[in-house]
């Protein structure tokens, strides 16, 4: 059952290949969402410096919240999809206001917020606070439909569901969340890519039902776009 050593194969490959990334080093909720908004549709290598003016000129949710939003939406520029910043900028007031600018701690509070959807409150929840809660991705879909077999067209409730499920029993294997869930985002990223996912030096290899059958380009499966 390739089930079993996944997570530690997964952070082992990790330790050695990661990036040295800023929201990396900080256990920061807020600065974690920060980069997470900024990563959503946005390269790594062209996300970063934002992320670094960001947390230098808005260091706390409180001072986000207070902030012009024409300021903030300068220091986007270059971006794309103003709608991530205004929204940002929504979420930093309901906290402020609502919450006395104290950032929510766990998953089903961070899922309350006006503008946290899954994917960014399992971020956070992981990365932060340590709670075993998978991220789904586009990562993460790419890497368990092809370690598992999945067929199942990930653009469908039903597939993403099967996913979530499977992610998250798999979480369960790892005594650190965090690592884990940036593990398995990183691997996608630079191991088991797109087009051409190196298999011939995976860790993964053996177990890999994709590699396996010679089925790699034809997973993850995504009918409509
Ligand atoms: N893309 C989305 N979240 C990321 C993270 N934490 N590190 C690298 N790339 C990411
Ligand atoms: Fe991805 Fe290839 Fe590794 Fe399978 S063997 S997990 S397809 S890189």
């Amino acid at each position: 059952d390739a089930r079993i050593d996944f997570a530690a194969t997964l952070t082992g490959w990790y330790e050695h290949h990661k990036r040295d990334l800023p929201w990396r080093h900080t256990r920061n909720p807020y600065f974690i969402w920060l980069s997470e908004v900024i990563l959503q549709q946005t390269r790594v290598i062209q996300g970063r410096p934002y992320y670094e003016r960001f947390v230098a000129a808005y260091p706390t949710v409180q001072s986000l919240a207070d902030a012009d939003e024409r300021d903030l939406l300068r220091l986007w520029q270059g971006l794309g999809y103003y709608s991530r910043a205004r929204n940002m900028h929504k979420t930093a007031k309901y906290i402020a206001g609502e919450l006395a600018g104290r950032f929510p701690e766990s998953y089903a509070e961070l899922l309350k917020m006006p503008g946290i959807g899954t994917y960014t409150a399992a971020a956070i929840a992981s990365f932060a606070f340590d709670e075993k809660v998978a991220v789904v991705d586009g990562n993460v879909y790419r890497v368990l439909a092809r370690v598992f077999g999945i067929e199942e067209d990930i653009t469908t409730t039903t597939a993403k569901k099967t996913f979530s499920t499977l992610a998250n029993r798999l979480i369960q294997q790892s005594d650190n969340p965090a690592t884990y869930n940036q593990a398995i985002m990183e691997f996608g990223a630079i191991q088991c890519t797109p087009v051409s996912p190196d298999c011939l030096l995976c860790p993964l290899q053996q177990q890999c039902r994709a590699y396996l059958t010679g089925k790699q380009r034809m997973l993850p499966v995504k009918s409509k776009k």
